[in-house]
């Protein structure tokens, strides 16, 4: 009779570690691969201004909450992080270089680029303060008029100056690319 083979202890670690980088590709890699192939049907702008309004609500939100809400506070500075830190790569690593390249606005693309640091400098002065501190809504509503602003110029110069020097096979590109940013965040 032909004994079974026993997995040898090296063959067991083989085992293992093919399972483990398995797993990793299938969490790691795939989520941005489908995002990608599924982005590539939508319009990006569309999409990133969708976001903006998006934003807006939830400082809204922040703003009306009371300092007798402080996990709400909470949760919604966290939701606007999130949030905040997908869009702000997908704009960085594939629409403001796609801005200085292909639309050859240099100086434009900086000053996107700089807006998003004062966006990040208030929500980090968000995180720190006390959820009950009397400067709260002064702070958030600063925060809200300088991502307004801000999206107010992507929205009618920016995206629209993008918008006309892509041609179908670039929009397609850049519509992939931008939710294969989103999905290394979400
Ligand atoms: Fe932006
Ligand atoms: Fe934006």
């Amino acid at each position: 009779m032909i004994e079974p083979r026993e997995a040898t202890p090296s063959g067991n670690v083989l085992a293992f570690l093919a399972g483990a980088l398995a797993g990793a590709f299938a969490v790691r890699v795939l989520p941005p691969v489908i995002a990608q192939l599924a982005g590539a049907m939508r319009d990006p702008f569309d999409d990133l201004t969708a976001d903006h309004r998006h934003f807006v609500r939830l400082l809204r939100s922040m703003e009306e909450s009371g300092p007798d809400e402080p996990v709400r506070r909470t949760a919604l500075l966290l939701r606007l992080k999130r949030g905040l830190a997908a869009h702000a790569m997908a704009e960085e690593d594939v629409v403001y270089p796609l801005l200085h390249d292909e639309a050859e606005v240099e100086e434009e693309a900086k000053q996107l680029y700089d807006d998003h640091g004062d966006i990040k400098i208030h929500m980090y002065a968000l995180e720190r303060m006390r959820k009950d501190d009397p400067a709260w809504r002064g702070r958030v509503r600063r925060l809200r008029m300088i991502i307004e602003d801000h999206a107010r110029q992507e929205e009618t110069v920016e995206f629209p100056r993008l918008r006309r020097v892509l041609r179908d096979g670039g929009m397609t590109r850049m519509a992939a690319d931008v939710q294969r940013e989103k999905s290394l965040i979400l």
